[in-house]
């Protein structure tokens, strides 16, 4: 992909827009606060706050305050009244561009450069950068971050990101996608290309099969309008899953770069074999219980009936070398018994047992990289398990257990928008989603919603606290795979 390439700078100035959204609340305010309190925010870093809501500049200051005590431990939260100084807020209908002058007038003029963080909805894009252009905060000293959803197909991401790309280079426009500033998630990079001992094994010579499941336990928190008409395949296997895929198959970059990572995941993302109808499954949760606590249905959230899928599972493969043959089993889902996110990586088993005429099984080796909560990584190895072998020999399947909080105690635990935002500030754009990841994501995941379309497919029902419906348990063990719980 061929882009210009702007000079690097850092931003002393930060524009919110959506600042009094949930995102906002949740992570980015808390973010900025907590890189402040540990100096990592440059002292000259003004933030501009702006949605559509009418606040002046001390109301969004206490909408700040209220979220950091809320969101923000308080141990993370040490000058949080500098941080607060250092806030102010415009309103701005982004369907009137007349406001986008006071905004440009209340940003001011940027000592060396303004980075914009836009998480609005998508029919707001378009107008949002035409108004910003209008009101020259698109010069050569800008950098766009670009928040989900970003179309909800790939002909309405194709949209934005024209719209986005009158305005802005490729090398100044950052798609988030949370997942990868994630820790556990850039360690899969450390895991993979630190090492020697994996990446001879890590391929289909080698690996059977590759699970990644993220699990969640919440329902539809209070994302009705959205969540609805996105669904668990748009809502989490577009871009999170199909980035964490991307990680683990991806070719060895040639270096740690935006261009170079990058130009690995594309391939595989762009690999990526059109799904056929027994290869996924849907579901939509009703009432169960979770934790011991009765929940809902998500008609019942909902208030209405709904062919949105709140779980999916698939079974995707890779066409390349590498993997040929190597199922890579996804799922996801809302109102599953519990949150987590992981990825197994299944071994073959060795080509030879010596230890068969003495009664002893050999199981596969299997790596399980938890990403959240645990940080774990468990390499299960086979031992002899001790004694004197009278009848026959002892092996089993023995953990090989790192836990990262135990390996690094010292270094804070951060949201991923921490490290996000800062990248965004400092222009390093190797966390962030390049246009033709995007635009590969969407074709793999509209070609399955057409299927689903063609064949009428309705999600199966599945009891929240369950693990999905029951042909998602199939989907796996019709090729002799056991979802990793
Ligand atoms: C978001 C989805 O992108 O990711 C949510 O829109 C989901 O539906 C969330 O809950 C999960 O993020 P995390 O970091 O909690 O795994």
């Amino acid at each position: 992909m061929t882009n210009s390439i702007s000079a690097p700078f850092t931003s002393d100035r930060l524009l919110l827009f959506g600042a009094t959204g949930d995102l906002s609340r949740r992570m980015l305010l808390p973010s900025l606060c907590a890189l402040d309190a540990e100096g990592l925010l440059d002292p000259k870093i003004e933030i501009v706050g702006t949605a559509r809501s009418d606040h002046d500049d001390a109301e969004f200051r206490n909408f700040a305050r209220e979220s950091l005590e809320q969101f923000l431990p308080a141990e993370r939260r040490g000058g949080m009244a500098r941080f607060l100084n250092r806030l102010s807020y415009q309103t701005l209908d982004a369907n009137q561009m007349e406001g986008f002058n006071a905004l440009a007038a209340k940003v001011g003029e940027p000592k060396d450069g303004l980075s914009i963080f836009l998480s609005t909805a998508p029919s707001l894009f378009e107008p949002t950068i035409r108004g910003l252009q209008a009101s020259g905060l698109a010069g050569d000293n800008v950098r766009i971050g670009l928040e989900k959803p970003l179309g909800v197909d790939l002909a309405s991401s194709k949209v934005i990101n024209d719209a986005v790309a009158r305005a802005f280079p490729e090398d100044r426009i950052f798609r988030i996608d949370h997942y990868l500033g994630k820790e556990t998630v850039q360690n899969l990079l450390a895991l993979r290309f630190a090492n020697l001992m994996f990446e001879p094994l890590w391929n289909a010579a080698h690996i059977d099969h590759v699970q990644i499941t993220v699990a969640e336990t919440v329902g539809l928190e209070s994302r009705v309008a959205y969540y609805d008409d996105s669904g668990a395949l748009r809502d989490m296997v577009q871009n999170h899953m199909l980035q964490l895929l991307a990680l683990v198959a991806m070719e060895p970059p040639v270096s740690y770069d935006a261009t170079s990572v990058r130009d690995e995941k594309v391939k595989i993302l762009r690999s990526l074999r059109k799904v056929s109808t027994n290869e996924t499954v849907t579901g939509q949760y009703r009432a169960g219980a979770i934790g011991g606590q009765a929940v809902p249905g998500y008609d019942d959230e909902l208030g209405r009936d709904s062919n949105t899928e709140t779980f999916v599972a698939i079974k995707a493969h890779i066409d390349n070398w590498r993997w040929q043959g190597v199922p890579f089993y996804l799922r996801t889902g809302k109102r599953l018994p519990k949150r987590t996110t992981e990825i197994v990586v299944q071994f073959r088993d060795v080509p030879h047992s010596i230890f068969h005429g003495r009664g002893a099984r050999t199981v596969p080796n299997r790596l399980v990289i938890g990403i959240q909560p645990s940080e774990n990584i468990t390499l299960s190895l086979m031992a002899k398990v001790p004694g004197l072998d009278r009848n026959g020999f002892g092996l089993r399947s023995i953990p090989l257990d790192i836990a990262m909080p135990d390996a690094f105690a010292g270094p804070q635990r951060r949201i991923a928008y921490e490290r996000l935002l800062l990248d965004l500030i400092e222009g390093e754009q190797t966390l962030f989603v390049r246009r033709d990841e995007v635009e590969a994501q969407w074709e793999w995941i509209d070609a399955i919603r057409a299927e689903w379309e063609g064949q009428a497919q309705e999600p199966r029902t599945y009891t929240a606290g369950s693990w999905g419906p029951s042909a998602a348990i199939a989907l796996a063990e019709r090729d002799g795979v056991t979802w990793h719980e």
